[in-house]
């Protein structure tokens, strides 16, 4: 049992990192994301990132994410690490810091007692932070077309978001591990499992 998070900007390849570990670790790892993991989830991502509700107010924002996080951790995160299961979540609590934090503005204590609130208090074991520089990680977005509410901010966001992401990283060192997210896919996943072998969080059969 074991709970991974993924972190980081706009395009910096997590996603598929995440699935190319999972399917290494095969039937004992479960592999989700926030926003979206589960059914109410999914009505709260569409709300979240359709750019026609430009007008939403950085509470209401963190608010909604939370909303999806606590449904997320009550329906397939608990019940997964009870059944034994290795959990890999494509984002979790840190990218509110991160996003509504560093990136909005809001503050972090606030954050962070919501979060209480919402997750019962369940921390990842590992967290793994894939960083590229942010110029690097928008070309990425700009490649798969329209861009949602999100990705649309202003680069200066993005900057700060990933300043957010160090600072988080850099605060607590025993959790987070920070991946060089740049070159070839398969580079990248080799420096993930080596991470994930390192904290011995994988059964040592498991990684193929
Ligand atoms: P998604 O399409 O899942 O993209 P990504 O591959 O970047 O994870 O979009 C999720 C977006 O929501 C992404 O821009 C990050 C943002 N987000 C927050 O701002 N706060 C949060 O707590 C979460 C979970 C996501």
């Amino acid at each position: 049992m074991a709970f991974i998070t993924f972190e980081g900007i706009e395009g910096c390849g997590k996603s598929t990192q995440a699935k190319l570990l999972a399917e290494a670790l095969g039937p004992d790892a479960v592999l989700t994301h926030e926003p979206g993991g589960t059914a109410l989830g999914r009505a709260i991502r569409g709300l979240l990132l359709d750019p026609a509700n430009r007008d939403m107010s950085p509470e209401a924002e963190v608010l909604l994410f939370f909303a999806d996080r606590a449904q997320h951790v009550a329906e397939v995160i608990r019940p997964a690490l009870a059944a034994g299961k290795i959990v890999i979540s494509d984002r979790y609590v840190d990218t509110s810091l991160a996003y509504q934090g560093w990136g909005r503005g809001l503050d972090l204590e606030l954050i962070r007692s919501v979060a209480e609130l919402a997750t019962g208090g369940l921390r990842p074991d590992l967290t793994l932070f894939f960083d590229l520089p942010v110029e690097m990680g928008l070309a990425r977005v700009g490649q798969r077309g329209a861009r949602d509410r999100l990705e649309s901010e202003r680069r200066e966001f993005h900057e700060r978001v990933r300043e957010g992401y160090l600072a988080l990283a850099a605060a607590e060192p025993d959790r987070w591990v920070r991946i060089d997210a740049r070159g070839a896919e398969a580079d990248v996943q080799a420096r993930t499992r080596a991470a994930v072998e390192a904290r011995r969080l994988a059964p040592s059969h498991g990684l193929r």
